[in-house]
């Protein structure tokens, strides 16, 4: 009895899921060629980063790869719908921002996205959650949201912002 009550919970719970939160899995993926990730694309150096989009979104281009993000530090602005697209240049590495919601699995071959707004200004850490070798607990990145007015300024002096020293 206590085995088929627990069956009929979680068929339940994943009709209850798909049908009423319209849980599914994504309707379209991404694909991209881990081989000429840095060489051709959006997600080539130059290109990674927060930039403004023309109808006022951000989009946040980042590449994971052993045992790294690219950018090393990520802006993102306040009261703004930001989208995150990012890629693994080798293997499978975790994106996940500290206390939010954000978080990913960077598959390589795909383009993992994800839309998200930040409310308060905040300083987090980004560390890679899914095993990816030797240097997996090395691998992380830093995330730094500031007001929006001022990653504006920012963004007018530069096409790509982000918090990495220079
Ligand atoms: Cu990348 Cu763990």
């Amino acid at each position: 009895m206590v085995s088929l009550c627990i069956i009929v919970l979680m068929v339940f719970l994943a009709t209850f899921a798909g049908v009423h939160l319209a849980t599914m899995p994504q309707a379209r993926v991404e694909t991209v060629d881990p081989r000429t990730l840095h060489i051709t694309g959006e997600f080539i150096e130059s290109n990674l980063g927060s930039a403004v989009e023309p109808d006022g979104s951000v989009t946040v281009r980042i590449v994971g790869q052993q045992y790294s993000f690219t950018p090393q530090c990520i802006l993102i602005p306040t009261d703004t719908q930001v989208t995150f697209r990012a890629a693994s240049a080798d293997l499978v590495h975790g994106f996940l921002i500290q206390n939010t919601n954000v978080n990913l699995m960077l598959v390589p071959g795909y383009v993992s996205s994800l839309t998200a707004r930040f409310t308060k200004p905040v300083q987090s850490n980004m560390p890679c959650h899914e095993y990816c070798g030797t240097g997996h607990e090395g691998m992380w990145a830093h995330v730094h949201v500031i007001p929006k007015a001022e990653f504006l300024k920012l963004a007018k002096q530069r096409r790509r912002v982000t918090c990495v020293a220079e």
